[in-house]
C-alpha cells in the first residue's frame, strides 16, 4: 500500500460511539465499529485527540501527550484498537497538537511555578513601554493573542484559546520532547499522524506588531521558512524512519507554494497537507461569522489551483469537504432537504476522483446534515460562544446570530454519529455530551445500510480508487472552469483517460462537451443516477455526477 491508494476516515472520537454510559464516545466504541469501517473500504482511521485534556477546546488543549483521557478509555484499549485495526487492514492515525499545549500541562505549570527551564518552553514576552501587550496580534478564537503569565510582568502567546499556550520550537529541548512523543506513539503501532496547525510552529525570535490587516498579521507567524527545517528534523528523528507512516499537516491560512514544499517527497517533511481556502467561499469579505451564499466559481477555481499547483510540482493534497471544524458540506453546498442523497453522492464523487488522498468525515457516508440548533445553550464549542459574544457587541441581534451559527458553527459536524433509530441514535446509553440532530430517526447507519444509496456509493468510489491507477496517479486537467453550474475535470494516466462531470445544483441542465472533450470510446464508470452512455450533449439531472473512462 502506498499513500496514493489510501482513503482515510476521520472519527471525531467524542461523538463517534460510546461503549459505556458517560455520554462521550470512546476508544472501545471505535474498535466496535471497525467492522463497519472496513465495509466502507477505508485504509486508515484518523482519531481526533483523546489525550488527557481540560477539554476547553475539545482535546486540542493537551495536558499529557502520551496519556489517554479516562473519558475515552485506557492505553490497553488503544493497544487493542491498533491490533484489531491491523486485522482489518486499517492503520490508526493520531492527531497531535504540537503547536501548543494546555496551560494545565506539567510544563506550563512548572513554568508558572518559576522553573526557568520550562519558561523557555513557551513564548513569553514583556509588553513594550506604553503598550498593553507584546504585540497587537489577535487570537484565532477572538481577543488578544497574549495572556498575563502568572504574577510576572510577562505575557504568554496563545494563538487559539488562552488555555492553549504556544510552544517555543526555537528551544531544542522542546523539539526533542515532542519528537519523543511522536516516537512513543510509533512504538504503540500508530501508522499515521495528523499534525494540528503545524505551519504555525515557526515563530520569529523577535515578534513585531502587525499593520492591523489580518492577512499581514497571519504572515508574521504562518509558514515561516524555519517550519521546513523543524519538520525535516522531526521527520528524520521519528516518522521519517518508517516509510509506511503517513503524515498530514493541517495548514492554517497557507499557500500553494508552501504546501508544495511541505509535501514534495524529496524534502522529507510531510506526506500531504490540508488547506482550507475552498471552505471560505461562503464568507462575506473574508469574515466567517456571516451568512452568505457560496461562490461556486470561486470554489472550483480554488480547488483547481490547488490540484494543478500540487500535482504538477510533485506535491500531494489531502482532499476533504468535511471535518470537525466545518459545517456539513451536504447542508452547505448541497440541498439537505430536497436532494440530500444526490447532493451527498455528487459531492463525494467530485472529491474522490481528484488528485490526492480523500478523507471521509464520520457521518458523511450516510449523509448526516447540520443539526440546526435553535438555542445558544445547545452549542458547546468555545469558538461559537466567543463569536456569539463578539457579534452581540457588534450589534447583531440574537436571531441573526443564531442563524449564522446554524450555518457556521463547528458544532454542526460534532453532533453524535447516528447509528440507529433507538434513543440517542444508539450513540450512548447515557446522556450525550452534545445534543443530536433531530433527524436521526430518518438518517442513520442502520437505515442507510438497509436501503440507502450513499454508503454504497462511497464503497464504489473507494473501490475504484484502489483499482484504477488513473484515479491514484493520473494528471489532473480542468474543463469547463467558467461554467456556472457544472464541475468537470479529466485525469490521464498513460493510455487511460477519466472524465468526471457533475451538476452542482438542483436544476437539470444539458452540457455541451464538444469543445472540451475529445471524442472517442467513452465508457461509463460510475454515476449517482446509474449507468448511461456518453453524449457530447450530456443531460444532467439535479446533483448528478458521472464519470466515463477511455483507453
Ligand atoms: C485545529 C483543530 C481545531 C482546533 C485548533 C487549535 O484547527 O482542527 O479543532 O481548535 O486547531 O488546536
Amino acid at each position: 500500500m502506498s499513500f496514493q491508494n489510501e482513503v482515510i476516515y476521520q472519527a471525531y472520537i467524542k461523538s463517534f460511539k460510546d461503549s459505556g454510559e458517560n455520554g462521550y464516545g470512546d476508544i472501545k466504541g471505535v474498535t466496535s465499529k471497525l467492522d463497519y469501517l472496513s465495509k466502507l473500504g477505508i485504509t486508515m482511521l484518523w482519531l481526533n485527540p483523546f489525550y488527557p485534556s481540560p477539554q476547553k477546546d475539545n482535546g486540542y488543549d493537551i495536558s499529557d501527550y502520551t496519556g489517554i483521557d479516562p473519558i475515552y478509555g485506557t492505553i490497553e484499549d488503544f493497544e487493542e484498537l491498533v491490533e484489531e485495526g491491523e486485522k482489518y487492514g486499517i492503520g490508526i492515525m493520531l492527531d497531535l497538537v504540537l503547536n501548543h499545549s494546555s496551560t494545565e500541562h506539567e510544563w506550563f505549570q512548572k513554568a508558572l511555578a518559576g522553573e526557568k527551564k520550562y519558561q523557555d518552553y513557551y513564548i513569553l514576552r514583556e509588553a513594550p513601554e506604553g503598550k498593553e501587550f507584546p504585540t497587537n496580534w489577535q487570537s484565532k478564537f477572538g481577543g488578544p493573542a497574549w495572556e498575563k503569565f502568572g504574577e510576572t510582568n510577562k505575557y504568554y502567546l496563545s494563538l487559539f484559546d488562552k488555555t492553549q499556550a504556544d510552544l517555543n520550537w526555537r528551544n531544542k529541548e522542546v523539539r526533542e520532547e515532542l519528537t519523543k512523543v511522536v516516537n512513543f506513539w510509533i512504538g504503540k503501532g500508530v501508522k499515521g499522524f495528523r499534525l494540528d496547525v503545524i505551519n504555525l510552529i515557526g515563530k520569529d525570535e523577535i515578534l513585531i506588531d502587525s499593520t492591523g490587516d489580518i492577512a499581514q498579521e497571519k504572515s508574521l507567524y504562518t509558514d515561516r521558512p524555519i517550519v521546513h527545517e523543524y519538520l525535516q528534523e522531526l521527520s528524520k528523528n521519528s516518522y521519517g524512519k518508517y516509510p509506511e507512516i503517513i503524515t498530514v499537516g493541517e495548514m492554517s491560512s497557507t499557500s500553494i507554494e508552501s504546501c508544495i514544499q511541505y509535501t514534495q517527497q524529496k524534502n522529507k517533511e510531510l506526506t500531504m497537507a490540508f488547506s482550507f481556502h475552498h471552505l471560505k467561499v461562503d464568507y462575506s469579505d473574508g469574515e466567517k461569522w456571516t451568512k452568505a451564499p457560496f461562490d461556486f466559481l470561486e470554489l472550483k477555481k480554488i480547488i483547481n489551483d490547488w490540484q494543478l499547483g500540487l500535482s504538477k510540482n510533485g506535491g500531494w493534497n489531502a482532499l476533504f469537504w468535511n471535518n470537525h471544524d466545518q459545517p456539513r458540506a451536504v447542508s452547505r453546498f448541497g440541498d439537505d432537504q430536497n436532494y440530500r442523497e444526490k447532493s451527498a453522492t455528487s459531492q463525494a464523487h467530485i472529491l474522490h476522483f481528484l488528485h490526492g488522498t480523500p478523507y471521509v468525515y464520520q457521518g458523511e457516508e450516510i449523509g448526516m446534515t447540520n443539526p440546526y440548533f435553535e438555542e445558544l445553550k445547545q452549542y458547546q464549542d468555545i469558538e461559537s460562544h466567543n463569536a456569539y459574544k463578539l457579534m452581540r457587541t457588534q450589534g447583531k441581534s440574537h436571531k441573526e446570530i443564531m442563524e449564522i451559527l446554524q450555518e457556521k458553527s463547528r458544532d454542526n459536524s460534532r453532533t453524535p454519529m447516528q447509528w440507529t433509530s433507538e434513543k440517542h441514535a444508539g450513540f450512548t446509553k447515557g446522556e450525550p455530551w452534545i445534543e443530536l440532530a433531530k433527524n436521526y430517526l430518518q438518517i442513520n447507519v442502520a437505515k442507510e445500510l438497509e436501503h440507502g444509496e450513499i454508503f454504497i456509493y462511497y464503497q464504489n468510489l473507494i473501490r475504484l480508487r484502489k483499482e484504477r491507477k488513473v484515479i491514484q496517479l493520473g494528471n489532473y486537467e480542468p474543463i469547463l472552469l467558467e461554467h456556472e453550474q457544472v464541475w468537470a475535470y479529466q485525469r490521464n494516466f498513460e493510455e487511460e483517460e477519466l472524465l468526471t462531470i457533475s451538476n452542482f445544483y438542483g436544476e437539470e441542465i444539458v452540457v455541451d462537451l464538444s469543445k472540451d472533450v475529445k471524442p472517442g470510446d467513452w465508457k461509463y464508470v460510475l454515476g449517482n443516477y446509474g449507468e448511461r452512455s456518453f453524449k457530447m450533449n450530456l443531460e444532467l439531472a439535479p446533483y448528478e455526477s458521472i464519470s466515463f473512462i477511455k483507453k
